[in-house]
Order: structure tokens, then sequence, then C-alpha cells
């Protein structure tokens, strides 16, 4: 009897790991095929993309005379940093209307051409939407902060002072790192986790809520294909605002990401907006733990498709990084999403230095290598690539050598904060030189006329003064340049969708400290990723099944060796190559 028992319980068992495909190989993702898992996301910083006007800013119309070479990328959908009214005071994330075009962007007839040209081209927009915060100088929060009766005093986090101090919270770009700002005219403070132009909304009110489905709706209702909710972890506060414990007063991302009823409010846009439109939304951040990022990407939970986890690209610090500890990071997270949940590859975006810099080597000798290496390794993993404008030329840190030189309000505070509380102002600009957003923000080298071909004005943030040798145009002409490498990447990804976006991914060698590679599989066929990430020739360890091998890609005009034993291969430093097994 109690065998019966067992035999029916190891039955069902069985009968459930089919349905839901444990254990087969890339089931469960392969299954739920989605385009955007498909999609290569190429993303634009528009204020540093193309300007048409001379005024030293990217703008819409600039963009919009470049997308012939958007379509010549290959990619299949753009991620546009926000466009909306501003004061810039953080480049665009901090929004003073959200149903208007930035000035220097242009207007709502720009956009819509561009988003009829977008679509024109096969390609897909998703728009940034910047919810944690606003501006101070919308509407809203004018209204909020005008007296403590006001409707819209609730859309912001107010604290009365005849309350005392607030306890001390961390702002990321405050001067002074404190998150709560006095206001006199009602005699309280706002709370701020960005810079002080930038006041944190509140969720908590649902008439608040409800303005952001409007404003989703408003935009989806034009026919974008997608949100990136910017800072989107952040959104749901505890509004006792306990003080962190001693010794962590730093650690905003373990005490302000996924409190309250982050997912209430997530499964509510979802229920509203997002399963209304085929639209996708990704989230930036991914709280804490693997348990959170399924929180808020598994499929039956209904909130949003994909995060960003930042794992991966903190990897990198200016003493630079082990290639061990990426394989590993890359690995987990990867297995971690094997069977539910989706996420994003990337390496960089508008908040990273430049990612040849980083995760490659900016050196005459090898950024050209590197850089090929680094975009085999996105674009060949599962997962949504997202490709940061610029990368797929190489383009490097801005090599600024001054203060004066820098625009971004993160890094001009923490400088002004290092000063001021009479840190080493000569290390933290050391530092700066090597990690401050801005080195990836500097104008895109389309040639090598006057500012890279930018602008014909003076451009908002210096060129980097390289860009006579790397620029688009030199490598147009140039059959093995990164673009075209680049191009051809983009091409294999396309053709090969059910092994290189749903296929398995294995990770081989898992101790060889300079070349990483793994497999990608499906039920059909196996791909094999080598990757050299030294500067010196590297060999994999013996053991590969190399014997119907097809070299589909490599970033030499010659393929790696093949071992004596057949089984290894040699590659030259920073050699890529994909292979069919
Ligand atoms: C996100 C954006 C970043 C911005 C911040 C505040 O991290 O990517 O650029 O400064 O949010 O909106």
């Amino acid at each position: 009897m109690q065998r019966g028992l067992l035999l029916l319980t190891l039955l069902s068992f069985l009968v459930l790991c089919f349905k839901t495909g444990y254990g087969q190989p890339g089931t469960s993702t392969a299954s739920g095929k989605k385009w955007w898992k498909e999609a290569i996301v190429y993303q634009v910083y528009p204020r540093s993309f193309q300007d048409s006007d001379g005024d030293g800013i990217g703008d819409l119309k600039g963009l919009l005379s470049r997308l012939d070479y958007l379509k010549s990328l290959g990619i299949t959908a753009v991620w546009l940093n926000p466009i909306y009214s501003s004061p810039n005071d953080d480049n665009g994330y901090d929004v003073s209307d959200y149903r208007n075009i930035m000035k220097d962007f242009g207007t709502m007839a720009d956009f819509d051409a561009l988003l009829k040209g977008l679509h024109d081209r096969g390609i897909k927009l998703v728009m940034d939407l910047v919810v944690n915060h606003s501006s101070d100088e919308h509407e809203w929060f004018k209204q909020s902060r005008s007296s403590r009766t006001s409707p819209y005093r609730d859309y912001y986090h107010w604290w009365n002072a005849e309350n005392g101090k607030p306890p001390y919270r961390y702002s990321l770009f405050d001067v002074a790192h404190d998150a709560w700002k006095y206001d006199s005219l009602t005699n309280a403070y706002y709370l701020h986790y960005f810079s002080q132009k930038q006041p944190d909304l509140k969720w908590e009110n649902p008439k608040l809520r409800q303005e952001v489905y409007d404003i989703m709706r408003f935009w989806a209702e034009k026919g974008i294909d997608g949100f990136r909710l910017d800072a989107f972890q952040f959104v749901a506060k505890d509004t006792t605002y306990p003080a962190f414990p001693e010794g962590f007063e730093k650690s905003f991302v373990q005490y302000y990401a996924m409190q309250g009823n982050l997912h209430g409010y997530l499964q509510e846009m979802n229920k509203e907006v997002l399963s209304k439109y085929n639209v996708m939304s990704v989230a930036e951040g991914a709280g804490n733990s693997f348990t959170d990022a399924h929180n808020l990407v598994d499929e039956n939970r209904r909130e949003l498709n994909m995060a960003y986890a930042f794992e991966g690209v903190d990897i990198a610090k200016p003493a630079g990084y082990s290639l061990l500890h990426f394989k590993e990071v890359f690995s987990r997270w990867d297995s971690a999403f094997a069977r539910s949940g989706w996420l994003s590859v990337f390496l960089a975006n508008h908040d990273q230095a430049r990612m040849v810099s980083r995760f490659g080597n900016d050196s005459p000798k090898f950024r050209e290598a590197s850089s090929k290496l680094l975009n085999t390794f996105i674009l060949t993993m599962r997962g949504t690539p997202y490709c940061y404008n610029g990368d797929e030329l190489g383009m490097t840190n801005a090599g600024f050598e001054k203060i004066d030189d820098f625009r971004d309000v993160q890094t001009l505070n923490e400088y002004r904060h290092v000063k001021n509380t009479g840190g080493d102002v000569q290390a933290l600009f050391r530092r700066l030189q090597a990690t401050s957003r801005d080195n990836g923000r500097t104008p895109f080298q389309w040639d090598s006329s006057a500012n890279a071909g930018f602008t014909t004005g003076k451009p908002w943030i210096k060129t980097a003064a390289n860009y006579r040798r790397i620029n688009a145009a030199s490598q147009e002409a140039d059959p093995n340049s990164c673009l075209n490498y680049f191009r051809r990447l983009v091409q294999l990804r396309k053709e090969n969708t059910d092994v290189l976006v749903y296929g398995n991914y294995t990770l081989l060698d898992k101790t060889n400290p300079a070349v990483y590679a793994y497999t990608r599989k499906d039920e059909g066929q196996t791909m094999l990723i080598v990757l050299n990430f030294s500067s010196a020739n590297a060999q994999t360890r013996p053991g590969l099944n190399l014997s119907r091998a097809k070299l589909l890609l490599s970033n030499y005009k010659e393929a790696p060796l093949v071992g004596k034993e057949k089984t290894t291969l040699i590659l030259k430093p920073y050699q890529a190559a994909v292979y069919k097994l």
C-alpha cells in the first residue's frame, strides 16, 4: 500500500517535471518565446548622439537623421534615455512634464516622426520611465511644497520639522549624502534619494499611482513598445523612514530596495497598463537576491518582463577584476534564471564608464580585439542583450584632465562632498577619471571632422580626444572593424535564435583564469564560445570535443589554433571565437 503511494507520488512528480519542462534543455524559456527575449536592444543616449541645430546638444531630429545607421546595425529595439521636459539637473532623469518633449531635444512632432521612422525600419522603441522621483520643477511638486494642505502634498514624502530632524537617510547624489532636504516654505523636510532637485514620489498614494498609469497609457497609445522603469526597485518606501542600522549608512540597496508594497504596485501596473498593450517592461535594479529578481520577473507573477541585475556590471573596479569572478557571477545568474524568469545582459550603459575601458583593454594595441570580445560575450549569452551606443565602435573613456570637463551631477557633487569634508580630492579625481558616468556620455564619434561630426557648435560635453582615430566613418570602410564585426555578431544571433537566445548555457573550463569558454545548446545544435580575456596567448584546458567544430566567427583573421591533443584551442590576446559543434 505504502509502496503504491510512493510510486504514485513519483509518477505525479515525473508528470509535473514533464509539464514544467524541469530537466529539459532550455524548455521553460523556449516554450515562452517572446519578441522581447529575442530583441537586440541598442541604447541611445540622445544628448550625445547627434545634434541637428548646432546648439551642442543631441536632439530628436539628429537621431532621426541617423536611423539608417541604426538599421544597418541590425539591432531590433532602441532604448532611449529620457526625452521629457526637464531642467536637466540629471540629464533628463528629473522630469518636469511627462507628456512633453524637452526643449533641447525638439517637439512632439519630432518624437512622432522618430517613432514612425523606427517602426518603418522594423525597430521597436523602449522609453525610459522615471517615476521614483520627478523634478522639483514639476507642477506636482510646486503644488506639493506650496502648503501642507495642498491636494498634492501626499504626492511626495514630507516630514514635518516640528517632529525634529528625520533619521538620517543616504542620498546617492546629494552633496552631503543627506536624503532629507529642509524646505522653509512649510517648515518640513522632503525626501530625495537622488539629487535635491529629484524629490521622491509617494507611491503609497493611490492617486499618484493612477497619474503614473495615465502617463504610461499616453505613451503606450502613441505606439511605443516598452518601458524601462528607472530606479524602480526603490519606489515603495517604509513610510516610518527608519534609520539604517549603525555601520550600514551607505547600504541603500539593502535598505531601500524592494520595500513596502512594491510587488503590489507592480501587479497593479501590470493589470492596469502593461497587460493591455504589446509592450515590454524592464526594471532597473533587481534587489538583493535571486528571490528578489524572480519576484520581479517570473511570468506567473504578472509584474515585469525582465530586470537589470547589477552584480555583473559592478565587478570591474578601477584596479581591475578577476575573470574567475566574472565567470562565476554570470554563470550563477544564468543558472538561477534557466527555468523561469528572464534577464538582461549588459556590460555598460549611461551610468558606467566605457565598457572597453572597464572590462577590456583600451590601449591602442588591444582596444579593437578586446571590445570585439566583449560584444561577443554580450551577444552570445542567454538573456536580452543591451548594447550601449558607441560600444559597437569600441569608444573609450573620455580621458578628462580637469574637474571642469565633467558635467554629471553625481560626479560633481561627489567631488564637492570630498572637498567639503576635507578628503583626498586628488585620489577622488583619479577615481573619477576611471569611473565617472561622463566617460560614457561623450559625443558619439561619427567621423574625423570637428567634434566627431556630432555638432557644428560647441558640444555640451567635450568629445573624447581620440575621435579622429576611433569613429564610425573610418570603420564603415574596414570589413574587420569593430563596427562591422558587431554587425556580424548581431546577424549571427538573429540567425540562431533557438540556440543563442533560448538554448542552455554551460560553463566549461571553470578554473581557467584567462579563458571564458561556454556552450549554448538547444535540441538541434550546440555552439561553443571561447574568449581569451587576457593580453597574452592562452589555451583552453584539454577536453573540448572539436571533431566537428566549424568556426562561425572570430575577431582575428586567423582562426584559433587547435592544440596537439586536438581537444584544446590556443587563442591570441583577447581572441574571441564562436563555433558550431
Ligand atoms: C538611474 C538612471 C540614472 C539616474 C538615476 C536617477 O540610475 O539610470 O542615470 O541618474 O536613476 O534617476
